[in-house]
């Protein structure tokens, strides 16, 4: 898929990954600061989508920005590597997954670089924006100096929040690393022009600095998980807890609620660091251990109180958070698969998610189950009426009352 009516000889930047959930929100404003940006990616289908104005998943007034973008004559895309020859600078925005070991696949950085070796003979610069393991981008840069590349490289970690990435990135504060001074300028230079904030930092810092955000988050929701763990044996109402916790006491403001903790980046990014540590995270595994763990708790506490076997039970919500319609390792789908174990039947709905063929309308779920359990709290179940079906609610967002 390529556009080559509209696409330019050279482009300033081009994004590798760029129909991505960090990517196009990134190319998307790039375009709008001015810079030529050209969109690279192996999927045709979401460049098809970008192309004509829509973003392939939820991004907060995106739509909006994209169209813009796209009229403004700055944006462009294509899912033909030799495109990527056309830009000077290269930012990578590409998954990076971790193994069946549970180690980060330097690979996909590797394998993704030597590919476009034949497209990067003219640029100026490498961006890696994914999340790296600590030591990516040192290993990147002696990677392209072994194959005769003169190629600065940069790393500039994306630390938005996804499905509002468009309006963050201008907002906060953006880290800027690379392995020389002409990296660092070089790069500076771009992402000047993108948000008033520039942090610099060695690139092994930022790589840890990206990384400690996300496994911080990830034990400060565990935290809060466990305690409601805790509370639930103990037959009280957590929500009650931590509303007295926090009122009127500033140094609790910023206490999670409990809930699946989920998604793309949280757990992996907290594995990443468990084996750049040589698996001596203990906290980070505690973490993992409580918040992979909750399904099942929810479903040994449900089938202590109700007769599950004779039950069909509706899962609301299949999205890894509110307002997302990304499934990606989403508990939602855990709790489903441990559910079905023990339930008559299990049904499931979600407002935003598509592709799931399982999925049915709300309304059908609630009338068809005799109990109700909220895995994601999109805001379309508060108040939502269940009739006499009971509910569970770990995030307490249907507001008649919590079973769970
Ligand atoms: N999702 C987030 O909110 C978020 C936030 C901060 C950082 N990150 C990090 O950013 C990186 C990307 O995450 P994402 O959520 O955007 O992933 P994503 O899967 O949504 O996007 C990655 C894109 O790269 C494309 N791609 C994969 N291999 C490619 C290749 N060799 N050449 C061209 N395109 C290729 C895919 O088709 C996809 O469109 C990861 O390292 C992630 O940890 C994500």
């Amino acid at each position: 898929m390529t556009n080559p009516r509209t696409l330019p000889s050279h482009v300033d930047i081009c994004v590798v990954g760029g129909a991505g959930h960090v990517g196009a929100p990134m190319a998307t404003v790039l375009a709008s600061k001015g810079l030529s940006t050209l969109i690279y990616d192996t999927n045709a289908q979401a460049i098809a989508s970008i192309l004509a104005g829509r973003f392939p998943f939820i991004e907060h007034e995106g739509d909006a920005h994209l169209v813009a973008a796209l009229a403004s004559g700055h944006l462009f895309g294509s899912s033909d590597p030799a495109d990527v020859a056309r830009a000077s600078t290269v930012l990578l925005t590409i998954g990076t997954p971790v193994d069946e070991f549970q180690n980060p696949r330097w690979e996909a950085v590797t394998d993704c670089v030597r590919a476009l070796l034949p497209s990067l003979a003219h640029a100026s610069l490498l961006v890696l924006r994914s999340t790296v393991a600590p030591g990516t981008t040192a290993r990147l840069q002696a990677f392209l100096d072994a194959q005769g590349m003169n190629l600065p490289v940069a790393f500039c970690p994306e630390r938005v929040v996804q499905g509002r990435a468009i309006d963050e990135s201008q907002r906060m504060p953006q880290i800027v690393s690379g392995t020389s001074e002409l990296a660092v300028a070089r790069a500076t230079e771009i992402f000047a022009r993108v948000t008033p904030s520039l942090v610099y930092m060695q690139p092994a810092e930022a790589e840890f600095a990206k990384l400690f955000c996300n496994a911080y988050r990830y034990i400060q929701f565990a935290a809060s998980n466990a305690f409601f763990m805790m509370a639930q044996q103990a037959g009280c109402d957590y929500d009650r807890i931590v509303a007295g916790m926090k009122e009127d006491y500033p140094r609790m403001s910023g206490f999670p609620g409990a809930g699946f903790t989920a998604g793309p980046c949280l757990l992996k990014d907290t594995l990443q660091l468990a084996a750049s540590s040589g698996q001596q995270f203990g906290l980070g595994h505690a973490a993992m251990q409580v918040n992979e763990g909750l399904p099942a708790f929810v479903v040994e506490d449900l089938r202590r109180r109700y007769p599950l076997s004779t039950m069909t039970v509706g899962i609301l919500g299949m999205a890894f958070k509110a307002g997302t319609d990304d499934v990606r390792s989403s508990l939602s789908y855990r709790l489903k698969k441990q559910l079905r174990l023990h339930a008559r039947a299990v049904l499931t709905t979600d407002p935003h998610v598509v592709g799931d063929a399982e999925l049915r309308p709300l309304q059908e779920v609630v009338a068809l189950s005799d109990l109700l359990v909220v895995a994601t709290p999109h805001a379309e179940y508060a108040h939502l009426d269940t009739g006499t079906v009971p509910v569970a609610d770990i995030w307490g967002v249907v507001h008649r009352g919590h079973a769970g």
